[in-house]
């Protein structure tokens, strides 16, 4: 089962992870960070870059993979995730842009972006730690219901309730892509540590349904069951339709110092 931290607040469960996050690239230089778009980990990266300055932390090294990308946005354009991660992670952070891979189909065609994308994770030596969000519909990276448990990285076409979600970022619904790259979930469960971020009411049933449904290609994110190391951190409204809540919260609180997340 996922370890479930319910925070007080987004603030305090984005603390955690770059608290956490942090002290893993300050033991491993060249770690491999999974990066998530959204506004869900927006908070997690100020934390972190403030982290990184406060502290001086050498981050030169560090190598990221965005989850996913939209099909159709060039590069440059500002929703494209290539430019929010960049805006978002790699200015503020500092790190180096040449380490930072979205999986837009420059080498190639998209419809070997997927496999291309593959083998630019494997010559990295896998992710060592994926952040992620998820969709109110349960999706995680752009895995929407229905995604194989098993699938790689590979075009999808996004559901209108997605591009519903995410027309807030565009002028318009119409210019949200109908397509996309994204990891498949057999991808992300071979990060070696889940870190899984959700906050606010509408995020409760797919946090339910991932925590405590059965596994199921019907919630994407009920595929973290099947990770021998993943963290669902959450605040107290995401948290508010699980069952076991008390328990997950008393497990928390009673947490020997030294075990970390
Ligand atoms: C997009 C991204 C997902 C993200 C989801 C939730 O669909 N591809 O990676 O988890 O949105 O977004 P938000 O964090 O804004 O709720």
């Amino acid at each position: 089962m996922a370890e479930v931290i319910i925070a007080q607040n987004q603030e305090q469960a984005s603390s955690i992870a770059a608290e956490h996050i942090a002290q893993k690239i300050v033991n491993k230089p060249d770690f491999v960070l999974g990066l998530a778009t959204g506004s869900t980990p927006l908070a997690l990266y100020k934390q972190l870059t403030q982290i990184i300055q406060e502290r001086q932390i050498d981050v030169s090294h560090v190598q990221g993979f965005a989850l996913d990308e939209y099909v159709g946005l060039p590069k440059d354009h500002p929703e494209s995730y290539f430019s929010v991660i960049r805006k978002e992670v790699v200015d503020p952070m500092g790190l180096n842009p040449d380490l930072i891979h979205t999986p837009s189909g420059d080498f190639g065609t998209v419809e070997t972006a997927g496999e291309y994308y593959e083998t630019q994770i494997k010559i990295a030596g896998g992710v060592d730690l994926q952040i992620l969000g998820v969709g109110q519909d349960g999706h995680i990276g752009f895995n929407e219901p229905g995604s194989s448990l098993a699938s790689r990285t590979r075009i999808k076409t996004l559901t209108q309730k997605t591009r519903q979600d995410n027309a807030r970022f565009f002028d318009s619904i119409d210019q949200v892509p109908h397509h996309c790259v994204t990891q498949g979930i057999g991808t992300i469960l071979e990060a070696r540590h889940l870190v899984l971020l959700a906050f606010g009411e509408t995020k409760a049933d797919a946090i339910a349904g991932c925590v405590e449904g059965s596994i199921s290609s019907s919630n994407p994110a009920s595929a973290l069951q099947l990770h021998p190391h993943a963290t669902v951190l959450l605040d107290q409204a995401a948290a508010s339709k699980l069952q076991h809540k008390d328990y997950y919260q008393y497990a928390f609180e009673n947490k020997p110092s030294w075990q970390g997340i």
